[in-house]
């Protein structure tokens, strides 16, 4: 059994986000929980179908994925965020309005997110291609005090799942 919860992803492109919260909810999903997961990426090829990359539409989008992740938690169900939502004070909103919201940084030195370029964007960023791309030309602002801060340069994946796992238990959102 577990409480309906929001685990929220946060950090930039390329940092590992999407890659972490699926084994994360694998595993959630073996073990037989509600769950489900909200990726930025995906989300914007419908719910937020449209929206572009200012501060505001970013904004919309972020309010959006935590009124979706406040519904399913409020009925039990786990929601699992992952989107750079780089703007601190709408994640305190989103925070704010679900209350069962575990926040989890997820960090990586912009040298080596430039050095793994896994969808070819920070090289067309730094290239002046792409305009307020967050992290070369746009902000993002680290959480003040997420519950769990993961270094993706420095850590194996295993391990960040582990982290987070752990919390998650000594929380005691999960008792698996
Ligand atoms: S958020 O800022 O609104 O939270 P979200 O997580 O949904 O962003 O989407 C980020 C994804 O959009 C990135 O992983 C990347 O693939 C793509 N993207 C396209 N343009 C940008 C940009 N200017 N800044 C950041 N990501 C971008």
């Amino acid at each position: 059994m577990h409480k309906g919860f929001t685990l929220w992803f946060t950090g930039m492109s390329g940092a590992g986000k999407s890659t972490i919260s699926e084994i994360v909810f694998e595993r959630l999903r073996q073990a037989g929980a509600k769950v489900e997961l909200l990726d930025g990426d995906i989300v914007r090829t419908h719910l937020s179908k449209g929206l572009g990359f200012s501060k505001e539409d970013r904004d919309t989008n972020v309010r959006r994925i935590g009124f979706v992740s406040e519904l399913l938690t409020r009925n039990g169900v786990i929601a699992l965020v992952a989107a750079i939502s780089p703007y601190r004070s709408v994640r305190e909103e989103v925070r704010a309005n679900i209350g069962a919201f575990v926040e989890v940084y997820v960090h990586c030195p912009i040298e080596v997110l430039a050095e793994r370029d896994v969808k070819g964007l920070y090289k067309k960023a730094l290239a002046g291609e792409i305009a307020s791309f967050t992290g070369v030309s746009d902000p993002y602002e680290p959480p003040a005090n997420p519950e769990v801060t993961i270094d993706s340069s420095t850590e194996k994946i295993e391990e960040s799942v582990e982290k987070v796992w752990r919390k998650l238990t000594e929380m005691g959102y999960i008792g698996l």
